[in-house]
């Protein structure tokens, strides 16, 4: 199976100007390696015109989506609307929004359905805090979050790859203190054992220096990268590891 190398730009950048050569680097990186998918997830107002012009060389992807179709929720995006202009990824419970914006696992469990259902791949992250972390829960946790997440979730859809996911620790994410890759995999290995996802990938401060050592191990498929795909240079650089490891 081919690598997975995921930017989640979050709520950057500023411009479309800007948003535009990030996907223009990327796409230009993915272009050159065979072996490894890359999926490029912009915030939602640049998705369609970006996804219309890279769309043949990389793959593009949503930050999120709701999960209903259509009708009265203010300011939502359904999953729908985004495969109908080109997206074929989403990613899903981000701790991001379950911190920032309330999201619980149902929301998610709900999300993750209505996202399948429209036929998009789902990136799902999971993970637990600095605390969890220190009193030895992480698998608990994780146990937990799966279990909720992917209540009555297709296993059909979970075992051809349809789902993938992504193991951030939330401690990690954003602060230059990465997971070891030895612990990641291991992390991965049960998330794996657990869910029945055949993909699973690290998500937490990668970079191009640490990225080798992640796709080293054999239980991590590839990763999802926030911070440093706002640097073309680095993601270009990330790709091109990914496609040698
Ligand atoms: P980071 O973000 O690479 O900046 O740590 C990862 C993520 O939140 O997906």
């Amino acid at each position: 199976m081919k690598k997975l190398i995921v930017a989640n730009l979050k709520m950057n950048p500023q411009t479309f100007t800007e948003a535009d050569r990030l996907a223009r680097a990327a796409s230009s990186a993915a272009r050159k390696v065979k072996n490894v998918e890359v999926v490029f997830c912009p915030p939602f107002v640049w998705l369609e015109c970006l996804a219309a012009e890279y769309g043949k060389k990389a793959i593009f992807g949503g930050q999120d989506a709701f999960w209903e179709e259509r009708g009265a929720y203010t300011g939502e995006i359904s999953p729908v609307m985004l495969k109908n202009i080109g997206a074929r990824y989403v990613i899903i419970g981000h701790s991001e929004r379950r911190i920032h914006l309330g999201e619980t696992d149902e929301m998610i469990n709900k999300k993750i359905k209505a996202a399948l259902g429209a036929g998009l791949k789902v990136i799902l992250c999971v993970g637990e805090t600095l605390k969890e972390h220190r009193a030895g829960r992480t698998k608990f946790v994780l146990a937990r979050q799966l279990r909720k997440d992917l209540k009555s979730v297709s296993k059909l859809n979970i075992y051809n790859s349809k789902l993938v996911i992504a193991y951030e620790p939330i401690w990690a994410i954003g602060t230059g203190l990465a997971e070891t890759p030895m612990s990641a995999g291991y992390m991965a290995d049960f998330i794996r054992r657990v869910s029945g996802a055949r993909r699973v990938i690290y998500g937490g401060s990668v970079s191009a220096k640490n990225i080798k050592g992640f796709l080293s191990r054999r239980e991590i498929d590839g990763a999802l990268v926030g911070g440093a795909s706002l640097d073309a240079g680095e993601f270009s650089k990330i790709i091109k590891i990914a496609a040698y490891v």
